[in-house]
């Protein structure tokens, strides 16, 4: 999988003058700064990139709902799962807005959930870990939609329109869902030994997947490059995870935890911090189905799609009807 991405001579990205008329208008639109919408033209690779890029994104925000629904019946107060509860559904509308937004492109969505359901696309690896305690929920706030909103801000100014677009509302409440984790954290850190020995616990299992989030060093992948000249991704994976960390040390200074990596350490030339590397190995696991929960998500979401089935039956055939009456009506005189 790796190997497909390292940039080679003959699949390189082209220049200005190899490209066809129609594609040199279009990236010169983009050079510009101006968003392309969706009935205008697009060479087929920007269009197929967008669709793996945003059904991927869709796909992730709904699987994403997995880990933490599990704790909605369990959250130790009634504000916290009335929160939590929000929480979740925000994910769904994220879901949904970016499914709306894939379907702009000539796709529909139920290729896409189809696609998802036979394992040929993916989402995001981090929703294969489990979450053990009530400690992970907040820790997945604070560190999992902090490396979402990390990926997202940027892709605000991504260039097709309706991701964009999409990307304003949801950042919006992604800062939301990193403030409920932190918060949580915060109560762990400073509650009883045991609760803060849980907040560590949680850090120590989250930190490592959450820089994984962020994908491999892609100094070498065409993918990007093609997609860095498309706009369709802003910055590099590694520029994001540099963010990640300087953000999100201090953060855990302030609640009392450690970031369970020894070489962590600032260094002063480049203002930043150096850390390890997460495991690429464990990753490319992940993403080849062979996570801790790989199996148990991807059944529980064509478990839900099944036992829709009635629904989505009942509600095509209703709007069948709906269009025959509507057929059928005379139109109002003029
Ligand atoms: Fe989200
Ligand atoms: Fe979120």
């Amino acid at each position: 999988m790796y190997a497909q991405m390292i940039k080679t001579d003959s699949d390189r990205v082209k220049d200005l003058s190899e490209m066809s008329p129609e594609d040199r208008a279009f990236q010169e639109r983009i050079d510009r700064g101006e968003k392309i919408e969706p009935k205008e033209y697009m060479p087929e690779g920007y269009r197929k990139t967008l669709i793996r890029q945003i059904g991927q994104h869709a796909h992730s925000e709904i699987v994403g709902q997995l880990p933490e629904g599990n704790w909605i019946t369990r959250a130790p107060t009634l504000e916290r799962k009335a929160i939590l509860l929000a929480k979740v559904q925000d994910e769904a509308g994220h879901g949904l807005y970016l499914y709306c937004a894939a379907e702009t492109l000539g796709v529909s969505r139920d290729e896409l959930i189809g696609l998802l359901h036979s394992g040929k696309m993916k989402y995001s690896s981090i929703f294969n870990y489990p979450t053990l305690t009530w400690a992970d929920i907040g820790a997945v706030g604070w560190l999992v939609d902090g490396a979402a909103i990390m990926n997202q801000v940027p892709l605000q100014r991504t260039s097709f329109g309706p991701y964009s677009r999409a990307m304003v509302r949801i950042c919006k409440e992604e800062s939301f869902h990193q403030r409920q984790g932190y918060d949580i954290m915060i109560k762990m850190a400073q509650g009883t030994p045991e609760q803060k020995a849980m907040a560590q616990d949680a850090l120590n299992r989250f930190w490592y997947p959450s820089l994984m989030m962020f994908g491999p060093s892609d100094k070498e992948s065409v993918h990007s490059a093609q997609s860095m000249a498309w706009k369709i991704k802003i910055n590099t994976n590694d520029e994001l995870r540099q963010k990640f960390v300087d953000q999100t040390v201090p953060q855990a200074k302030y609640l009392g935890l450690t970031v369970p990596d020894e070489h962590l350490v600032w260094n002063e030339e480049k203002q930043g911090h150096d850390f390890s590397e997460p495991d690429w190995t464990e990753f490319f696991e992940v993403l080849a189905g062979n996570g801790p929960c790989n199996k148990e998500r991807l059944a529980a979401r064509v478990k839900a799609w099944d036992d829709g089935a009635w629904f989505h039956d009942g509600l095509t055939v209703y709007a069948k009807k709906a269009e025959t009456r509507r057929a059928r009506q005379p139109l109002a005189a003029e």
